[in-house]
């Protein structure tokens, strides 16, 4: 029996599977007029990327291969601990391709700096990012993206694809959890 469902959790609703759907639309608009002769290669950093990846792929009229990569960014709680691993590659060769860097979200940057760098080694055409969430954390000589869908300020967000302790990724939209549920 289902007794406490995950958006009873939820504090504040940012953007709505609307707002979400709407801007995604345009973004994929973006990336069509950038790409759309290139082939790009997609890769969804798994898995708080998971929901955006699809739907953005689904936004783009390009051609197009699709692939999925995972990274481990160490999370204590709700802050990045500044390590970051491979945990599973893609299966593509990337060497002279365009290559679509799909994140949910940006926090320290560390993640895509590191995914950044290991891709350069390996010769690609070109590597764009693209984050879901720009989180404001105040810090200017942060790793900037190429695209973003929203900005947000400093805080924990949930839903879309993005947990908290593997929690809340079903939500279908972005929102913030009730401090007592981080207890
Ligand atoms: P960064 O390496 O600090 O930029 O962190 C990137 C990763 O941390 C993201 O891919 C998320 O998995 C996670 N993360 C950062 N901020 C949040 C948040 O507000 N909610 C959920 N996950 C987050
Ligand atoms: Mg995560």
């Amino acid at each position: 029996m289902l007794i406490r469902t995950a958006k009873e959790d939820v504090e504040k609703i940012l953007f709505t599977p609307e707002q979400i759907q709407a801007r995604v639309a345009e973004l994929g608009k973006e990336l069509d007029a950038q790409f759309g002769d290139k082939h790009p290669l997609m890769l969804c950093v798994l898995r708080g990327a998971a929901f955006f990846f699809t739907d953005l792929c689904r936004a783009m009229e390009c051609h197009m291969d699709m692939d999925f990569i995972s990274a481990s960014s160490y999370f204590k709680g709700t802050k990045s601990s500044g390590t970051v691993r491979l945990l599973k590659d893609t299966v593509f060769d990337v060497e002279g391709r365009h290559i679509i860097l799909v994140e949910d979200i940006i926090d320290s940057g560390l993640t895509l700096m590191y995914l950044e760098k290991l891709f350069q080694t390996r010769n690609p055409a070109s590597i764009t990012t693209v984050a879901f969430l720009d989180k404001d954390t105040g810090k200017p000589d942060r790793n900037s993206v190429d695209y973003y869908g929203f900005k947000i300020p400093d805080e924990f967000v949930i839903g879309y694809g993005l947990d908290f302790a593997d929690y809340y990724r079903n939500l279908p939209y972005i929102g913030v959890i009730r401090p007592e549920c981080y207890e």
